[in-house]
């Protein structure tokens, strides 16, 4: 039976602690509702293991959220457990809101003057059919370079602190695709908008234009809350509460951190 209390949280989860790029922009969009946030930093990265493992591991979060927290919907903040598992989780959820992120090409283009795209992303991301498709709808509007970042969104789990390390995977990554005419990079996996401060020293004086699907996300949570009638309308502040399936308590606190983080 279809649980219609409004007053319930919304969960969310990632790989790890990516999808708080996306909770940021949740809780500005929706304020007056709850959200439990799982990153499962245990299995980091989600990327680069098989999308049977990604599915099962996805789906083992949002069970847990349901049962253990009475979830009205949940959001994928991943764009790797996205690109393996919405389908699926869709088909098997039907009485909720399961609300996906994708690589945000399709703003990117709109915004496009003509010069190169650059989307950065996991192995899986990039290699699964939901980018395929977008690359393929896009294609003959800009120029669009996939760029597989390998080992990328460990340096945001590990509280971004390797700075030299971070210069090096852009020295040896980024900067081979990095042409005078690159206009915008697509962040599509969620750590990376916690690794704008970093990208923009490395750019310079380069104005690139760094665009994520957070704000599509959240504002499409709120419209699928608002079709269901699940979207709250009381004087509530909402709440967040972290979990992670790593015991240590750095990862807590380093949630709280990213959730409050300066990122421009
Ligand atoms: N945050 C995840 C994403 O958006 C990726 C990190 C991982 O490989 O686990 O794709």
């Amino acid at each position: 039976m279809k649980d219609n209390d409004k007053t319930r949280p919304v969960g969310m989860m990632d790989s790890g602690l990516g999808g708080i790029s996306v909770l940021r922009e949740a809780v500005r969009v929706l304020p007056k509702e709850d959200f439990v946030y799982f990153g499962d930093s245990v299995n980091v990265p989600y990327g680069t293991r098989t999308t049977e493992k990604v599915q099962e591991l996805t789906f083992n979060v949002v069970e847990k959220l349901r049962q253990e927290y009475n979830i009205k919907a949940m959001v994928i903040a991943c764009n790797t457990a996205t690109s393996a598992s919405i389908k699926a989780l869709r088909a098997h959820y039907t009485d909720m809101p399961i609300i996906g992120i994708e690589p945000a090409v399709k703003p990117a283009v709109i915004c496009n003057q003509g010069g190169r795209i650059i989307v950065m992303g996991t192995p899986m991301t990039m290699r699964l059919e939901n980018y395929q498709r977008l690359m393929n709808m896009y294609k003959d509007e800009a120029e669009i370079v996939p760029l597989t970042c390998w080992g990328l969104a460990e340096f945001v789990e590990d509280g971004i602190r390797d700075h030299e390390g971070l210069r090096k995977f852009f020295d040896e990554n980024l900067k081979p695709v990095l042409t005078d005419d690159t206009e915008s990079i697509v962040l599509g996996c969620t750590h990376y908008p916690f690794l704008k401060k970093e990208l923009k020293n490395y750019f310079g004086d380069r104005n690139i234009l760094l665009i994520d699907g957070s704000k599509g996300t959240s504002s499409q949570l709120r419209r699928r809350l608002d079709e269901e009638g699940l979207l709250r309308d009381d004087d509530h502040k909402g709440e967040v509460t972290f979990l992670n399936s790593s015991d240590d308590p750095k990862m807590i606190e380093l949630s709280w951190q990213l959730l409050n983080m300066d990122l421009d």
